[in-house]
């Protein structure tokens, strides 16, 4: 596996907490899936975003400018990364690695740490491989976004270094999704012209502008002149969709 993205989040995080809120048909299946845990380290926590309620959670988060946006009464963060987790073997029943490990700079590193720290792994990720194919923003407006995620962890890879005893799930896309990643608005196109939209998600934000402003232009006239919703008429009759995104839980 390898990995380019580093801790952009000092940069590209600004604004994130304003359009990633928690997506409630994620949180159920996270929050199922960590039974019984009780004890839960969240790594890549971000904002906070699904840490479980009435567990002991401790969060870990490198990015100066993502712990500024935890709220008050959020649980105590270690600043460090996932690749050197300041805890001893076995401290932990559960860790959590949500949408974070793509952006880790080694994540086979960071693995090793989530099943040395804890019992049981839950990981959030997205296969590129899917998205690629499934999400016409990807497919029809920015296939470079795709390219510059090419050697990204892939989900088999992810479940290969959690260990053998892993089960994979599919987290579809609700058509009104919360948590404002990259193909939540899958169903509602004009968010995508938005650029606190896009600065939310760092498929946007760590590509060069001249092709997301490229992309997003094009997709405007189409949205005007109708040919998205030509193109895309079927998209209205699905709620939901599988765009890729997984839960791979490891015991
Ligand atoms: C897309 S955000 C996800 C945040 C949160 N888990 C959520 O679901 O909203 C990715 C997070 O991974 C963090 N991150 C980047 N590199 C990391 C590393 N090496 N170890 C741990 N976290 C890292 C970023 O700072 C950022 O907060």
């Amino acid at each position: 596996m390898t990995q380019a993205v580093g801790t952009a989040y000092e940069r590209i995080g600004v604004g994130y907490g304003g359009h990633r809120r928690e997506e409630p048909t994620w949180r159920r299946a996270i929050t199922a899936a960590l039974d019984p845990a009780t004890t839960v380290v969240n790594v890549g926590a971000g904002g906070g975003s699904y840490e479980p309620h009435g567990r002991t959670l401790i969060a870990v988060e490198p990015s100066t400018v993502m712990l500024a946006q935890r709220p008050s009464n959020a649980a105590p963060v270690v600043r460090a990364v996932a690749e050197s987790l300041p805890f001893g073997n076995g401290a932990f029943d559960a860790a959590l690695a949500i949408l974070t490990v793509h952006h880790w700079t080694d994540p086979d590193a960071g693995l090793a740490e989530l099943r040395r720290v804890a019992a049981r792994q839950l990981v959030v990720t997205w296969d590129p491989e899917v998205v690629g194919s499934s999400f016409w923003f990807t497919r029809d407006y920015l296939p470079e976004a795709l390219e510059r995620e090419i050697g990204l962890p892939t989900v088999r890879e992810i479940a290969a270094g959690l260990g053998s005893r892993t089960a994979v799930t599919v987290l579809e896309v609700p058509h009104d999704c919360r948590d404002g990643f990259f193909a939540a608005y899958w169903r509602r196109p004009r968010a995508y012209l938005d650029p606190g939209v896009r600065s939310a998600i760092s498929a946007f934000a760590l590509l060069d502008q001249r092709l997301v402003d490229r992309a997003v232009r094009q997709l405007a006239r189409d949205l005007d002149d109708g040919a998205w919703a030509a193109r895309y008429a079927d998209l209205a009759s699905y709620d939901s969709l599988d765009l890729g995104y997984r839960l791979v839980v490891a015991d």
